[in-house]
C-alpha cells in the first residue's frame, strides 16, 4: 500500500522548480526539534511540546544547534482537509516532498513508516549519506494512515553525519499527485546559443507519463524593466506518451528579458506556468591580439619544484617568452609552462612576452621565492558541488580536459581539486591511505594534471573519518602528506568534520588549532609545495588563527548551496573579515554555484537568477575569495562559460594588492562594496538586494571619489566616462554592477 518513490520529480528542471506541487499543497515550514533518538517519537501520541520549534528550510546548525551532529528527530504536525483530495483531479495519491535531508532521514505518517533514504551507521553496511537526494515519498489516499480532516504527525528520524544537519535546501509540503507532475517544461541551457545582440534558445515539452497529453501552451518574451511584451506565441499540443513536442525562440541578448510559459491541459484545466530570466552575455569576446591574464607574482618556496603555465589569450598559435628568470627555471615557448626549481630565497622580477602573427602582450610578472604561497587566490575547480562523493578520476579528468578544451585555462583557471570520496576504507599494511575503485592511479593522475600546466588537489580530514564518511587522516598525519606529496599534490583542503569525536566538545582555542597544526607540520616537510586550506566552517574565528597554522585559506561559513539565501547570506556576510584577507591568507565563503550542480545526484542548471550568479561573481572577485568552480565543466553552457572568462573582472579577485573589499554603504535596497587595488584605483560592486527592479545614483562624493575620476564597466569592459557623467543605474533583481574607478 505504501510506495517509496525517491525524488520522481526531481524538480531540477526550469519549468518544475516553483510549479512542481499542486495549488492546494500544504506548505509544512515548521516542525518540532529535538536531538537524540528514540523509537517512541514516531507514534503519533507522543507529546512534543517541549520540543523546540524550527524552520524545515535551513539546517539546524543556523538554528541553535550550532555543533551538533548525530541522530535528532522531527515532529511536523499538520492538518489535512479532505478539500485537498476533493479538490485534485487524480485522487488517489497522497505526496509528501521533504527537500534535501543531511544526511539519512527515516519518515513516518502517524506511525506508518513511508520511506527513507541513506543508512544509518548502525544499518548493516554501515553509513550512507544522500544528503544531495530530494526526498519525495508518495502515500495512497484510501491508507488507514491518513487522516482526513484532523491533524497528522510527520516524524522523521535523521541522521546527520558531519557538515550541517537536518532538512533543508527546499520548502517542504504535502500535495495530490497530479496528471501535470508528468509533464516537464525546460530550457536548457546548453542549448542557448548567442550571436552579438540576439540569442536562440529552444524550449521543451515533455510527457514522462504513459498517457497522451493535450492542451494550449502560451508562450511570452517580455520586457522585465519596461513591462512590456516582446513576442508571443500559443500552441495547441497534442503529445503522445513519453514523447515531447520542442520550440525555437529568438530574443535579445541583454539584461531583463524573460520567457514565460502557461500550459493548460485539455479537461482538467490544470495549468503548469513558470517565468524566467534568461541568460544574457555581458563578456566580449577576446581580441586576436595577445593579452596576458595570469596574476602578476608566483609565490614559492625555494627547493620545491615550480609549475606555473601563463594564462593568455589571442589568436593561436601563441608563443610565449621570459626574461629575468632565476637560475634553474625554464619556460616551455610553446605552452606557457614555466618549470624548474629556486634555490635561493628572494624576489626575482620578471618580463613575460606572449606573442602571435598579429602582435605581442608584455607583463611584469614577479616570483618571490620564500615562505608564502598563494600570493593571490587559488583558481581552479573542485569536485564537491557536482559530483559530491560520486567523484571518479573519469569524472576528473572529462572537467580538466574541458577546463583546457574551453579555454578557461586562458584565463588562470588551474587547480583540479578532489573532494571527498576518493579513499578506500582501510590503509595499506604500511599504513599509506589508498584510492578506491574509482581512482586506480592517483600519481599517474597527478602526472597528467601537471602535464597539461594544471593543478592537482586533494581532500582529507584531521577526524577519523571525512564528512562523507571516507577515511580520514588521524594519527596518520604524516604519512598522508608524504604521500600526496609524492602524487604531486598541490593543495589540500583538510575538513574538520569527525573530528568532533576527538575533540568531544572541549571549547579551548588550542583543540581547535591543534589538528590543524599537526597536519601543517607534516606538510612543512614535504619538498613540495601544496596550498593549504582549512575547512571547519569559521569555528572560533578560524580568520583570526589560520596563518599561524600556515594555511593559505579557511573556509568563513557552513557549505553553500545554490540558492539567493543561501549564498547571498554568506557573500555579504563576509563584510567584517577584510582585515584578514592578504597575499598568502584567503577568507575562503566557499566554493561557487554556478553552472550544473547537484551534490552528486540530480545535475541540476543553478537556482540562481543570471543577474544573481553575476552578483556571485563580482562579489567573489572583490572579496578576493579562492575561485572554485563547482559544476561539471564537461556539460558547460556559453553563458557560464562567458561568465568565468571575464579577464577585467577576474583580474579584480587576482589584483596582487589582495586587499578584500570593505562594505562602504548599507540599507534594505542598496550595498556598495570597494576594493583597494595595486594601481592605486578600486573596484565598486554597487548590489541590488531587492527582489524587484532598483535605480541607484552612487553617492560618489561620500565615497571620496573625485568627479573627474575614469570610471569602467568591468563586465562589459567599457568605459563611462567620468564620476560626474556616469548616470542612474538600473539594477535588476538581486544584480549588480561591478566597476573600475581609475587611480587618478
Ligand atoms: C563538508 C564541506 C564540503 C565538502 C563535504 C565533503 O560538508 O564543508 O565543502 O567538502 O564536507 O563531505
Amino acid at each position: 500500500m505504501f510506495q517509496k518513490i525517491t525524488a520522481t520529480f526531481a524538480c531540477w528542471l526550469l519549468s518544475c522548480a516553483a510549479f512542481a506541487q499542486h495549488k492546494d499543497a500544504i506548505f509544512l515550514d515548521k516542525a518540532q526539534f529535538t536531538t537524540g533518538d528514540d523509537p517512541a517519537w514516531s507514534f503519533p501520541g507522543f507529546d512534543d511540546k517541549t520540543w523546540k520549534t524550527l524552520q524545515t528550510g535551513q539546517v539546524w546548525q543556523a538554528q541553535g544547534f550550532d555543533n551538533y551532529h548525530g541522530f535528532a528527530w522531527y515532529r511536523i504536525h499538520v492538518f489535512v482537509p479532505s478539500s485537498l483530495r476533493e479538490n485534485a483531479f487524480w485522487k488517489d495519491s497522497l505526496r509528501l516532498f521533504l527537500a534535501h535531508v543531511n544526511d539519512v532521514d527515516e519518515t513516518y505518517f502517524n506511525g506508518v513508516k513511508v520511506g527513507k533514504t541513506g543508512a544509518f551507521p548502525d544499518d548493516a553496511g554501515g553509513y550512507v549519506s544522500k544528503w544531495p537526494a530530494t526526498r519525495e515519498y508518495h502515500i495512497a489516499a484510501e491508507a488507514a494512515a491518513v487522516k482526513w480532516d484532523a491533524e497528522n504527525i510527520i516524524s522523521i528520524k535523521v541522521y546527520d553525519g558531519g557538515g550541517t544537519g537536518g532538512i533543508f535546501m527546499g520548502a517542504p509540503y504535502i500535495d495530490m499527485l497530479e496528471k501535470t507532475d508528468g509533464l516537464a517544461i525546460t530550457m536548457a541551457a546548453e542549448d542557448i546559443r548567442y550571436d552579438a545582440d540576439k540569442a536562440t534558445l529552444t524550449l521543451t515539452v515533455s510527457n514522462s507519463y504513459s498517457v497522451y497529453f493535450d492542451g494550449v501552451l502560451k508562450t511570452k518574451i517580455l520586457d522585465a524593466a519596461a513591462h512590456g511584451i516582446i513576442t508571443q506565441k500559443n500552441a495547441v499540443l497534442h503529445i503522445r506518451p513519453l514523447d515531447k513536442s520542442v520550440f525555437h525562440f529568438t530574443v535579445p541578448n541583454r539584461p531583463g528579458v524573460e520567457i514565460s510559459w502557461s500550459f493548460t491541459q485539455t479537461g482538467t484545466t490544470l495549468v503548469r506556468s513558470e517565468k524566467q530570466t534568461l541568460p544574457y552575455t555581458l563578456t566580449p569576446s577576446p581580441a586576436d591580439l595577445p593579452r596576458i591574464n595570469s596574476a602578476a607574482v608566483l609565490g614559492l618556496h625555494p627547493g620545491s619544484p615550480v609549475l606555473f603555465k601563463i594564462a593568455a589569450t589571442g589568436k593561436k598559435p601563441l608563443r610565449y617568452a621570459a626574461s629575468g628568470l632565476p637560475a634553474g627555471v625554464q619556460i616551455d615557448p610553446s605552452t606557457g609552462m614555466i618549470g624548474g626549481v629556486v634555490t635561493d630565497s628572494g624576489s626575482y622580477p620578471v618580463v613575460i612576452t606572449v606573442s602571435n602573427s598579429l602582435g605581442k602582450a608584455q607583463q611584469h610578472f614577479n616570483i618571490v621565492a620564500g615562505a608564502r604561497l598563494a600570493l593571490t587566490p587559488p583558481m581552479g575547480w573542485n569536485s564537491w558541488n557536482c559530483w559530491g562523493i560520486n567523484v571518479s578520476a573519469d569524472k576528473v579528468m572529462q572537467s580538466a580536459q574541458a577546463l583546457i578544451d574551453k579555454g578557461l585555462i586562458d584565463y588562470g583557471w588551474t587547480y583540479i581539486n578532489i573532494d571527498d570520496g576518493w579513499q578506500k576504507p582501510v590503509r595499506a599494511t604500511d599504513s599509506s591511505v589508498v584510492p578506491n575503485e574509482k581512482f586506480d592511479d592517483m600519481m599517474a593522475l597527478g602526472t597528467w594534471l601537471h602535464s597539461r600546466g594544471l593543478k592537482f588537489g586533494i581532500y582529507s580530514s584531521p577526524g577519523p573519518r571525512t564528512c562523507g564518511g571516507y577515511l580520514g587522516s588521524y594519527r596518520n598525519e604524516e604519512k598522508d602528506a608524504s604521500t600526496y606529496a609524492a602524487w604531486g599534490v598541490d593543495y589540500l583542503k583538510y575538513d574538520w568534520c569527525s573530528y568532533d569525536e576527538i575533540a568531544r566538545n572541549d571549547s579551548a582555542l588550542t583543540t581547535f588549532i591543534k589538528p590543524y597544526s599537526i597536519m601543517d607540520e607534516a606538510l612543512q616537510k614535504q619538498k613540495r609545495d601544496i596550498v593549504y586550506n582549512l575547512c571547519q566552517y569559521g569555528m572560533r574565528d578560524v580568520w583570526k588563527w589560520g596563518s599561524q597554522v600556515h594555511a593559505q585559506s579557511w573556509r568563513t561559513t557552513e557549505d553553500i548551496e545554490d540558492t539567493w539565501q543561501s549564498f547571498s547570506s554568506i557573500g555579504f556576510g563576509q563584510a567584517r573579515l577584510y582585515p584578514y584577507a592578504g597575499p598568502g591568507h584567503w577568507n575562503d565563503p566557499d566554493m561557487m554555484i554556478v553552472g550544473k550542480v547537484g551534490w552528486g545526484q540530480d545535475l541540476h542548471p543553478t537556482r540562481l537568477t543570471p543577474d544573481e550568479q553575476y552578483t556571485h561573481v563580482s562579489l567573489w572577485c572583490l572579496l578576493s575569495a579562492p575561485l572554485l568552480i563547482g559544476c561539471d565543466l564537461s556539460k558547460l553552457d556559453a553563458f557560464t562559460r562567458n561568465l568565468l572568462t571575464n579577464s577585467e573582472v577576474l583580474a579584480i579577485d587576482q589584483d596582487v594588492l589582495g586587499s578584500q573589499a570593505q562594505r562602504m554603504v548599507e540599507n534594505d535596497s542598496t550595498q556598495v562594496w570597494v576594493k583597494q587595488l595595486a594601481d592605486g584605483g578600486k573596484a565598486i560592486g554597487v548590489f541590488n538586494m531587492t527582489s524587484g527592479y532598483s535605480h541607484v545614483r552612487l553617492p560618489w562624493k561620500e565615497l571620496g571619489f573625485r568627479r573627474t575620476q575614469r570610471v569602467r564597466d568591468a563586465w562589459r569592459q567599457k568605459s563611462l566616462g567620468t564620476v560626474q557623467n556616469v548616470p542612474r543605474l538600473l539594477l535588476p533583481p538581486h544584480g549588480s554592477v561591478l566597476l573600475k574607478l581609475a587611480s587618478n
